[in-house]
């Protein structure tokens, strides 16, 4: 028995709980987005509205109850009185009489709705009601002869009346009903209400300024953390917020602001720092394009002139010698020679082609692209629009060595069917367009740390205030954008 009962207790809480958990999270959601100032001033209205119903409602029954209860007691008291005073009047048949005690009991006390004698056969000897007398009234309350007292309650279309009736001599001589309304009470206390709800209204009012200027003085603060926060987080590290008090907030500000100087601080180093990095980073960049040409050079100007030499020499070592072995040998060793020779160009060519420093980047991108084509037998569309001026050499340099690197990066890694190259001007910028079928890659992965090539290139049009982005997808080819900008035509 007590099983099955914990077991619908349990029940009952649980479906309990099951409604109630989406009502009190709607509720959650409407509070939680209203801001701040409206959740003070809604929590201090509905305290005070609260409180005036709470107070209101407490002070009309308490007074109600205690009204009814004096309406009761003087109810009796002079109904009593009355009945003692009509006694005389009654035996002595003095009608005139009785209706002048009637009408001065009436008179005396406001409460009195009405008041009647009657005789002990029911016959109705004086009343307060003017013209006409309503019979019914004699039916709703009868005191026996013996009684001390009867009163009862009557509900009637202006109100409650207490009706109390009190036999004369023990009911021989009749009957004195008296009735007290309620009406008088009940206009006291619904002024009374009405004072109670003017002044709810009044202390509303005065907590709604109180509330105003308290959500003032605590938001304010907080909503120049939030706009000092929001600059913050676009990368603005000077905003400084005052301290408006001596409180938490005051002192979530002087945190904040030390952060913000803190931050400035570091991002300060961090700028520094970069720019070093920067420097370095041309430094090397430039470093290494001399040492290519001087390499270059030193090999086209020294190590070719001594094969061209070591040519001639064996190509006259054959004119003058009989022997024809040894003239088989200084043709073969001539044919060795010629071929180091053409290694030596293309190598040389390759650290750092002549044509790029003499005749500029459009005849050194096609001398690069007819080589590649013809080292790795993949069609290449070579697309060149920059005008016959010249662009700044270390732009040149740039954008020569990323095409370079990327037709690497075709051949080494893409298998690809074919290879398009784009560089031209476009409005004050250099647009350098490599696009390939092969076999593409996920440029949002790690290269990891001994792949330089693409971040090599990066940095290199990075380092001139340009860009790179790579577009590249498994199986769809790869595509590598550059943009940089001709600061200096
Ligand atoms: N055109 C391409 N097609 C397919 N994959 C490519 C292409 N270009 C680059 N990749 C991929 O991106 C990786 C990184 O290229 P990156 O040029 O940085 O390094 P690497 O060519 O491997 O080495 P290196 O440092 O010698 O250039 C490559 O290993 C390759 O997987
Ligand atoms: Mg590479």
């Amino acid at each position: 028995m007590s099983a099955i009962s914990s077991r619908q207790r349990r029940t009952f809480l649980e479906s309990v709980r099951l409604r109630a958990q989406p009502l009190l999270k709607k509720t959650w959601e409407v509070v939680s987005a209203v801001s701040v100032r409206v959740k003070i001033l809604g929590m201090m209205l509905g305290l005070v509205l609260l409180l005036g119903a709470g107070v209101t409602w407490q002070v009309r029954n308490s007074l109600t109850s205690a009204f009814y209860a004096q309406l009761e007691n003087e109810s009796i008291t002079t109904a009593r009185d009355l009945a003692a005073r009509a006694a005389d009047p009654i035996l002595i048949n003095d009608l005139v009489g009785l209706q002048r005690l009637l009408l001065e009991t009436q008179e005396n006390n406001p409460d009195v709705r009405y008041a009647f004698i009657v005789d002990k056969d029911g016959q109705v000897l004086a009343h307060t009601f003017g013209s006409g007398f309503p019979l019914a009234l004699l039916r709703h309350n009868q005191a026996a002869p013996g009684e001390h007292h009867r009163m009862v309650v009557l509900e009637t279309e202006s109100g409650l009346v207490w009706d109390t009736a009190v036999p004369v001599f023990e009911g021989r001589a009749g009957t004195v009903r008296i009735g007290i309304s309620d009406a008088r009470l009940r206009a006291t206390i619904h002024a009374l209400t009405l004072q109670l709800i003017l002044m709810v209204v009044l202390v509303s009012t005065l907590g709604v300024l109180v509330a105003v200027f308290l959500t003032f003085v605590l938001t304010r603060p907080i909503n120049d953390l939030v706009q000092a926060t929001r600059r913050v987080a676009q990368g603005d590290f000077s905003p400084r917020v005052p301290r408006w008090a001596d409180d938490e907030i005051g002192d979530l500000a002087e945190a904040f602001n030390a952060m913000t100087a803190e931050l400035a601080r570091a991002d300060e180093i961090r700028r520094e720092r970069e720019q070093l990095r920067r420097q370095l980073l041309e430094k090397v960049i430039a470093t290494q394009e001399d040492e290519r040409r001087r390499i270059a050079r030193e090999l086209h100007d020294s190590t070719s002139q001594n094969l061209t030499s070591l040519m001639v020499g064996l190509k006259h070592l054959e004119t003058l010698c009989d022997n024809p072995r040894v003239r088989l040998s200084a043709e073969e060793l001539r044919g060795v020679t010629a071929r180091t020779l053409e290694e030596v160009h293309e190598i040389s060519a390759r650290l750092r082609p002549r044509l790029l420093d003499d005749l500029g980047l459009a005849a050194a991108l096609e001398r690069l692209a007819h080589e590649w084509q013809a080292r790795h037998k993949i069609p290449l569309d070579l697309l060149i629009h920059i005008g016959e001026e010249r662009l700044p050499v270390e732009i040149e340099t740039a954008i020569y060595r990323i095409v370079q690197e990327s037709l690497t990066n075709v051949a080494r890694h893409a298998g690809a069917r074919s290879v398009s190259v784009l560089v031209e001007r476009r409005g004050g910028d250099v647009i350098a367009l490599i696009e390939d079928d092969g076999c593409g890659f996920d440029p949002a992965q790690s290269p990891g740390e001994r792949r330089l090539g693409l971040a090599g290139m990066r940095e290199r049009a990075e380092l001139l205030g340009g860009q790179l982005t790579v577009e590249s997808q498994p199986g769809r080819g790869t595509s590598i954008h550059v943009q940089i900008p001709i600061r200096n035509p």
